[in-house]
């Protein structure tokens, strides 16, 4: 959120105005009357376009910061609610420039993508006046070092007065980017204010959870409220699951495997009365009891489950116990596995596999040949749940 990149942006030396956030409308008055009386009123969300959707506003008095903030409090802004505003003083703003640092995976390069036009949306300018848009490749193993900075500044085309300013804070948030292990750090706008200075205005900051361990500070910027409460349980598992919207429950292992399978799912959903994948379940390696229970009650958790499909290859861990691994999951989750479960194997040992789950007869178990007949089956199955009359 924009405060917390605000926040790493301070910590090394990045020029910003903080203000103050608060969580009731209330609180707003106090922080206004604090900060001079007329500010800005900024919901704080994980979502970009907040000042589109009604997130951002100017309030010329205490009075007023309170009943703005008492709108944008509870908003829904790309489905995701304001809990929090920012009570900012108003900035006296001469420009506004767009700056970023991200990975450019294709190139296995960082990338800098700046524009002297800022404020607005960067794809717009980038699709309606591409030149207004610089793209300076950073080599890894360099960084933005003087001369880069200086490359991103002529670039980009800075005004003069603002060129060495603008080297320095480059070379910092090249800082907050890299002792953060960011993935991306945005800063739109950046402004020239009335007095010569730059400033921060909005951030955003991605963190990358690899490397998660080497900053214990970063757990604290984590929205647990946000998160949905079946994710956070998955994590909390060190299970890889996304909710989705539909009604078929999806496990495999690997995360091409279990992409593709949310396709099958899909396509084979429309023959069956349009049914969906419920998520997306990636077990990875090791598909013990253990982590197929963990997974199995997860999904069986998602009231809108009505079957899962569970598609595994065998590779180091083998069919076989992948097989023992459902069977046993089952045995441990017992009465809360109510939902059919569609089961495809293929690889490692498959047919010692298929044995074990055939001479188990679970009831709710059956076993598919193939990836289309399964995720056929799975959402044949959904289907017929869906329509059936609730049970109680
Ligand atoms: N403290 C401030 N003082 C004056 N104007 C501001 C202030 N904060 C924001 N603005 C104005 O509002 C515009 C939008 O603000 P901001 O960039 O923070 O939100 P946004 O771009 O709508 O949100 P997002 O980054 O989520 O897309 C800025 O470009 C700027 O013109
Ligand atoms: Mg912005």
């Amino acid at each position: 959120m924009e405060y917390q990149a605000k926040e790493l942006f301070a910590k090394h030396g990045v020029p910003v105005t903080m203000g103050v956030v608060v969580e009731n409308p209330e609180d707003a008055h106090d922080a206004a009357y604090r900060l001079g009386g007329r500010v800005v009123i900024k919901a704080q969300v994980q979502a970009g376009g907040r000042g589109k959707a009604g997130g951002v506003k100017l309030a010329e008095s205490p009075e007023e910061a309170v009943a703005k903030a008492g709108e944008i409090l509870g908003m829904d802004i790309k489905g995701h609610t304001v809990r929090r505003v920012l009570v900012a003083p108003t900035a006296d703003i001469a420009e506004e420039y767009y700056f970023s640092y991200l990975v450019d995976r294709t190139n296995r390069r960082y990338l800098c993508i700046a524009s002297t036009e800022g404020g607005v949306e960067i794809e717009v300018t980038a699709h309606e006046n591409p030149d207004a848009v610089a793209q300076v490749t950073i080599d890894p193993l360099v960084g933005v070092d003087d001369a880069k900075a200086r490359e991103i500044v002529e670039a980009t085309g800075f005004p003069a007065e603002v060129a060495d300013e603008a080297v320095g804070v480059i070379q910092k948030l090249w800082t907050v980017f890299t002792e953060e292990d960011a993935s991306l750090v945005e800063v739109n706008p950046l402004v020239r204010l009335g007095d010569g200075h730059l400033d921060a205005l909005d951030g955003k900051v991605t963190l990358d959870d690899n490397a998660g361990f080497r900053h214990t500070d970063h757990a604290a910027f984590e929205d647990r409220a946000a998160a949905a409460p079946l994710e956070a349980q998955a994590t909390a598992k060190g299970l890889n699951y996304v909710k989705l919207d539909g009604e078929v429950g999806i496990i495999g292992n690997g995360a091409g495997l279990v992409m593709s399978t949310l396709d099958v799912v899909a396509y084979a959903g429309e023959q069956h009365g349009g049914v969906r994948p419920a998520n997306f379940l990636d077990i990875g390696g090791g598909a013990s009891a253990e982590v197929m229970a963990d997974g199995l009650h997860i999904i069986l958790s998602d009231p809108q489950v009505q079957s899962v499909f569970v598609n595994v290859f065998g590779g180091i861990t083998a069919c076989d116990a992948v097989a023992n691994g459902i069977v046993n999951a089952l045995q441990l989750l017992g009465d809360e596995a109510n939902k059919p479960l569609v089961v495809r194997l293929d690889g490692n040992n498959v047919d010692e596999g298929r044995r074990i789950l055939d001479e188990a007869h679970h009831p709710l178990v059956t076993l598919a040949d193939t990836m289309d007949g399964g995720a056929d089956r799975a959402a044949e199955l959904a289907a017929a749940a869906a329509a059936a009359p609730e049970r109680t």
